[in-house]
């Protein structure tokens, strides 16, 4: 009798034990929702969340680290059993580090790379991303393999390569290091590259437009001979100020190559139509789902040490995307 009924609870608390797991709650603070790449990765969350049967609540920090911030405080207030968090500044990760670390939950970066020495402070703290060096080296390729193969590409005749550069926000790592590869990679190709200009358009196409078109007016597009973007939507702002002045719209004599990063459907859509040279996949689907399976097993007690990389990272590769000759 005594044993049936231990038996009996055993069973109980197994099947309690269960439905804990399947029911992990997730809190995810996104730096803000008005970004198309974020958009995408939010989707693959919550696609990954429900196929794992996890609950996933998921909060727009407009761009205002203090905003987040008090999110955070919310989500662990309100008991979610592990964060996921694209900080509005990833110089800021330590305090989301000692928030998680005295509510003993998980913590897993996305998007924005917080410095090693910081994630090191928590046992429990990882990042899932894409190695930002890569998508800068793979934009500098775009533009050496189109500059090679096409001699007129070279408007002045010079033998090196003038640009503009448009750049996303400010301290981000994807910014950094993009500018950096991409130029050094061309000039690892041994095409010296001279940079006409640059500027800071917050990875916002209209930001990029006007700054596009202030280039424009001030260098000439007949001497701008290729737009590098630190991201899809600034490559588009960019593209709708050289259609502007009926650049990039079929005739070949009035064509600047412009590359970007993400892969975004919209940007997938100006490379058919001939309007933007390529692009780099920014693989939101393979980060999101990552982000979700790695907060799940956290969140779940489970050894991670198999799925990540020197104790802390995942990452996701970068793919160059072209379309072929128009
Ligand atoms: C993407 C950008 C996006 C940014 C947000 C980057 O990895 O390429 O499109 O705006 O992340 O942090
Ligand atoms: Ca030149």
């Amino acid at each position: 009798m005594r044993k049936v009924f231990v038996t009996a609870l055993v069973l109980v608390l197994a099947a309690a034990s269960c439905s804990f797991a399947d029911g992990v709650k997730i809190g995810a603070g996104i730096y803000r929702f008005n970004d198309a790449f974020m958009l995408r990765f939010r989707n693959a969350m919550s696609a990954e969340s429900e196929k794992a049967g996890a609950k996933i609540d998921i909060a727009d920090g407009r761009d205002d680290q203090p905003t987040q911030d008090a999110q955070i405080d919310e989500f662990i207030a309100g008991g979610v059993n592990v964060l996921i968090v694209n900080l509005v500044d990833r110089m800021a990760a330590q305090e989301t580090i000692d928030k998680a670390k005295s509510a003993d939950i998980p913590v897993v970066f996305i998007n924005r790379e917080p410095p090693l020495e910081v994630l090191n402070t928590y046992g429990k703290a990882y990042y899932v991303g894409a190695k930002a060096e890569e998508s800068g080296i793979f934009s500098g390729q775009l533009i050496v393999d189109y500059f090679k193969s096409h001699p007129e590409a070279d408007k002045n005749h010079d033998g090196k390569l003038q640009f503009v550069l448009l750049k996303g926000q400010n301290g981000h790592q994807d910014m950094i290091l993009r500018s950096k590869y991409s130029v050094e990679t061309i000039r690892d190709a041994e095409i010296e590259p001279v940079e006409l200009a640059s500027a800071i358009a917050n990875w916002d196409k209209l930001e990029a437009m006007k700054i596009m078109n202030a280039f424009i007016m001030s260098i000439g597009p007949e001497n701008i001979e290729a737009v590098i973007a630190n991201n899809d939507e600034m490559a588009l702002g960019a593209v709708e100020a050289l259609k502007a002045q009926d650049y990039n719209k079929g005739d070949p004599s009035m064509y600047i190559p412009v590359v970007g990063v993400d892969a975004n459907a919209s940007a997938l859509e100006a490379m058919d139509r001939g309007e933007m040279l390529g692009t780099v996949l920014n693989d939101a689907d393979g980060q999101g789902s990552a982000a979700v399976k790695l907060a799940v097993s956290l969140a779940q007690g489970k050894d991670v040490s198999g799925e990540v990389t020197d104790g802390k990272y995942i990452w996701v590769p970068y793919q160059k995307v072209t379309r072929g000759e128009k």
